[in-house]
């Protein structure tokens, strides 16, 4: 019997894809999922319209990864509320929500997205991890990055690591240090029931 062919197909998606990137979130089994601020098709819309980027591998046409680009961009004001509470500076682009069902895909949305942020002109790539996502913050650092804040989530109230990797291009900030958090010690974490990052309320389609 002949092997199946295996068609990937890394790119940004477009407003076509949004059904798809939304599966692909449901998708997600029950542990995982609290982890990802939900998405709207809303919300994906405005940010593509903003001119960020919705990665996403396809393999055999059906959606087994995907992330957002998002840049601190103020004309966007509306669609960057997604960013309150990440220490960025006008070169930093964050990777949010990031969701991969085939191990490697991950790596591959990294490499992706720092292409993308280098040639758009940011050098630094940030990441925001809940602390109880152990599988996330192990595989960011892995894959080159370095937690270097450690605060209290404004929207969610838990506790996040900020993560960031050099992008390769962009101007160097890299060496600039970025704020750190006002305050001392953590006070504990609340055990947050149901979403953990879920700070809006379900919009019709979730
Ligand atoms: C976390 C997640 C993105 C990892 O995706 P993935 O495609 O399996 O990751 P990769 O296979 O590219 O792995 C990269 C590295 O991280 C490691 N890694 C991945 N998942 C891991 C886990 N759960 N525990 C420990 N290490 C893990 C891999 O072993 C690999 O390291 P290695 O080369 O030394 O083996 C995926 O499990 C996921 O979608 N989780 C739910 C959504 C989520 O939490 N997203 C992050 C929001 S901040």
């Amino acid at each position: 019997m002949q092997d199946p062919v295996t068609k990937i197909d890394l790119k940004c998606l477009s407003a076509a894809d949004i059904p798809a990137f939304l599966d692909l979130y449901e998708k997600l089994d029950d542990i995982k999922k609290p982890f990802l601020k939900p998405r709207s098709a809303e919300d994906l819309l405005s940010h593509l319209e903003a001119g960020m980027p919705l990665m996403g591998v396809y393999r055999n046409d059906i959606l087994a990864a995907g992330a957002l680009l998002t840049y601190p961009d103020p004309e966007y004001a509306a669609h960057t509320r997604h960013l309150e509470g990440y220490p960025l500076t006008p070169e930093t682009a964050a990777l949010q929500g990031v969701v991969s069902t085939e191990k490697g895909l991950f790596t591959t949305l990294v490499a992706f997205a720092k292409d993308l942020a280098a040639t758009r002109g940011y050098s630094t790539l940030l990441a925001k991890v809940h602390d109880q996502n152990e599988g996330a913050r192990s595989a960011f650092d892995k894959r080159g990055f370095q937690v270097f804040l450690t605060a209290l989530d404004p929207q969610g109230g838990y506790k996040a690591h900020f993560f960031r990797a050099v992008t390769g291009g962009g101007a160097t900030d890299a060496a600039v240090p970025l704020p750190q958090p006002a305050v001392g010690p953590l006070p504990p974490v609340p055990d947050l029931p149901g979403n953990l990052c879920q700070t809006e309320e379900p919009r019709p389609g979730w």
